[in-house]
């Protein structure tokens, strides 16, 4: 398996790894099939700018590499563009990831989503276009069987 200098770059040199106290939200999603889990702190100011963002993810090279670049890839940016940050992004920006460790990339995607959610929540706001976070992603994968 052949991961990017930026993958690898990204998972020696994590950014934005820690915690943000009294977090504006937070989102902690994992994958039952791998038993990786992964939390999201997102600081956001009234112009519902992420000011700071924060990760902390108990899971393969891949998934640190992902939360780290997804992290650096929304912060700075409003609500609504960091929901368009998908892991497709996330993962052109680490120039690809091996077709097994795709998976891994979505962790991040939903934590920053469960993170909007909770921030909508607790501002009893409605964030346009925001899926309910689920626990577990697996449940996202679909089975393929006959
Ligand atoms: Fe589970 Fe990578 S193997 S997130």
């Amino acid at each position: 398996m052949m991961y990017s200098e930026k993958v690898m770059d990204h998972f020696m040199h994590p950014r934005n790894m820690g915690e943000i106290e009294n977090a504006s939200g937070t989102g902690t999603v994992g994958n039952a099939k791998c038993g990786d889990i992964m939390r999201i702190f997102l600081d956001i100011d009234d112009d519902q700018v992420i000011r700071d963002v924060k990760f902390k993810t108990f899971g393969c090279g891949a998934a640190v590499a992902t939360s780290s670049m997804a992290t650096e890839l929304v912060k700075g940016k409003t609500i609504y563009e960091a929901l368009e940050v998908t892991n497709k992004a996330v993962m052109e920006a680490l120039d690809g990831l091996p077709q097994v460790k795709i998976h891994c990339s979505l962790l991040a995607e939903e934590a920053i989503h469960a993170a909007l959610w909770d921030y909508a929540l607790k501002k009893g706001i409605t964030i346009e276009g925001l899926k309910p976070p689920v626990n577990d992603i697996g449940e996202h994968e679909v089975e393929e069987e006959d």
